[in-house]
């Protein structure tokens, strides 16, 4: 299992034998050291690491500590709303993470961004705490998933939705059983009906790793819902996102068993694997799949708090936050930023995600030709700069920004020295040029190496190893804010009684 920063989960447990949400930090602290966090030190004050933890891990910290306990590790595996679990995103946050600088650093009413927010655990962490949870990301299949969180279905209109879904299905099954037949026999040259095209016109061929991935019975359910599903609509949005969490994993819930829930593995290995073992698809269900998941994100009732989930670059969200805040009447400001921004070329969001986006009708390559997860360390520092710029005029001027980044330490199998400190830098030459005012960095062990290796060989290095989160102020007046509701108790309750808040 690769895990990002801070425990950010990256694959759905339910491959672990447990249920879909992140991997509940202490079966992580049962494996590896946990390194202490970082003490307060005076600010402005230049500090090398003494604690046994960063010595051990040979990791200088030369910047002032903040004493914010990383209490997220202990909380349950299911802690947070149960959307959260929708579908695993590599390198997400754990919900608790989000809710400890959540209760610290807002209030109900308060606009909570993140501007890379992948499958949206910010802003659906904000909204279901009474806060206007904003996230952004240049990633559609991460826009879809921040959508149907923070603007989702009601249970009644997914359920009623499902139920056309299936008579749909069972009036051409006939057809589309086919179709799927056809293209299971020559994956190469059978054409479908274009994704979202509410047609049976043939318009695409299907990539053969698809074919394989399914039985011919899931095969031609998905080709039918696939067809008539449309994005933009928001309960067909929420049925596509949590298709998407049911489509690959190895229990009886997913709908292929070839490959882990976490990501889609390399087609090349696909191919591979299912001559191999002559991988025979097990039938499942796609109806009675979704209607069992609806039931798991239903658990509780959708945030009595809407959010707004925004498409495009995170350098240019201040004016698309503003214009979508007004034209929703509510302030135009952030109060809070938790984010955390792309790594150095570690993860292709595309690639390992090609069975999610082909089943959406998005294009894997296209996607990771667009993010800026694939920039060396001085590019990357730029990028993050241009970020922090283009935030300025939506942050509160007592605004709190918290901003996780891990270390890498090889690239494409080759060990890197300038991904260690990456955090450091980024306060050096991303945040302090642009004003930001530091409050401290507090430290968080990642066991991400180890787990990886089981999964990626050789190429587990490219994971990170140990987090960092920046806690910053926009000014003096957020730096103060930062530091005062660092000591506070959070209460760790879900659903909340009472939130702590300054
Ligand atoms: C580490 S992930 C964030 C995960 C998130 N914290 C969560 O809990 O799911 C980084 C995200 O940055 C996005 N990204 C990469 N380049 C971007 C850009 N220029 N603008 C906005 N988002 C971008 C990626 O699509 C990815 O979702």
């Amino acid at each position: 299992m690769l895990r990002g920063p801070s425990g950010r989960s990256v694959s759905d447990p339910r491959d672990q034998g447990g249920s879909d949400a992140p991997m509940s930090a202490r079966q992580d602290q049962a494996r590896v050291p946990t390194p202490a966090i970082a003490r307060p030190a005076p600010a402005g004050a230049r500090v090398r690491a003494t604690s046994a933890g960063q010595l051990a891990l040979e990791l200088p910290l030369d910047l002032p500590g903040i004493s914010i306990e990383p209490d997220w590790k202990a909380q349950q595996r299911l802690w947070g709303h149960s959307f959260h679990p929708m579908c695993s995103y590599l390198a997400s946050f754990p919900a608790a993470l989000t809710h400890s600088f959540i209760a610290r650093y807002s209030r109900p009413g308060d606009v909570v961004l993140d501007p890379f927010s992948g499958r949206g655990t910010t802003p659906l962490q904000a909204c279901a705490e009474g806060r206007i949870g904003v996230g952004n990301d240049l990633n559609p299949f991460a826009h879809l998933l921040t959508a149907a969180k923070v603007a989702p279905a009601t249970r009644a209109a997914a359920v009623t939705r499902l139920t056309q879904l299936r008579l749909a299905w069972q009036a051409d099954a006939r057809s589309w059983r086919a179709i799927a037949g056809q293209v299971i026999a020559a994956p190469e040259t059978t054409l479908v009906p274009e994704a979202g095209s509410r047609s049976m016109t043939p318009a695409e061929t299907i990539p053969m790793e698809v074919a394989v991935a399914f039985h011919v019975e899931t095969l031609a359910q998905l080709l039918s819902v696939r067809t008539s599903l449309q994005l933009d609509d928001r309960t067909d949005r929420f049925l596509g996102a949590a298709i998407s969490g049911i489509l690959h994993g190895k229990s009886a819930s997913y709908l292929s068993a070839l490959m882990p829930n976490t990501f889609s593995m390399a087609p090349r290995y696909v191919r591979t694997f299912a001559a191999r073992t002559a991988f025979d698809p097990p039938r499942r269900d796609v109806f009675d799949g979704l209607a069992a998941k609806l039931d798991r994100l239903f658990r509780q009732p959708p945030p009595a708090a809407e959010g707004v989930a925004l498409l495009g670059d995170a350098r240019d969200v201040a004016p698309r936050m503003q214009r979508a805040l007004r034209e929703r009447g509510r302030a135009e400001r952030a109060r809070l930023v938790i984010t955390s921004p792309p790594y150095l070329r570690v993860v292709k969001y595309g690639y390992y995600n090609w069975l999610r986006t082909w089943f959406l009708g998005f294009d894997a390559g296209a996607i990771d030709a667009s993010l800026d997860d694939a920039h060396h360390r001085e590019p990357y520092l730029a990028f993050l700069r241009d970020v922090l710029a283009g935030l300025r005029p939506v942050l509160a001027d007592d605004a709190v920004i918290v901003m996780v980044i891990g270390d890498v330490e090889t690239d494409r199998g080759r060990r890197i020295k300038d991904g260690v400190g990456l955090a450091e830098r980024a306060f050096e030459q991303a945040a302090e040029p642009e004003g930001y005012r530091l409050a401290g960095v507090a430290l968080d062990d990642v066991a991400a190496v180890r787990k990886m290796t089981k999964l990626w060989g050789d190429e587990a290095g490219r994971a990170t190893k140990t987090d960092r989160i920046l806690v910053l102020g926009a000014t003096e007046a957020g730096r103060r804010r930062a530091l005062a509701g660092a000591a506070l108790d959070v209460d760790w309750t879900w659903p909340p009684r009472s939130l702590q808040a300054i």
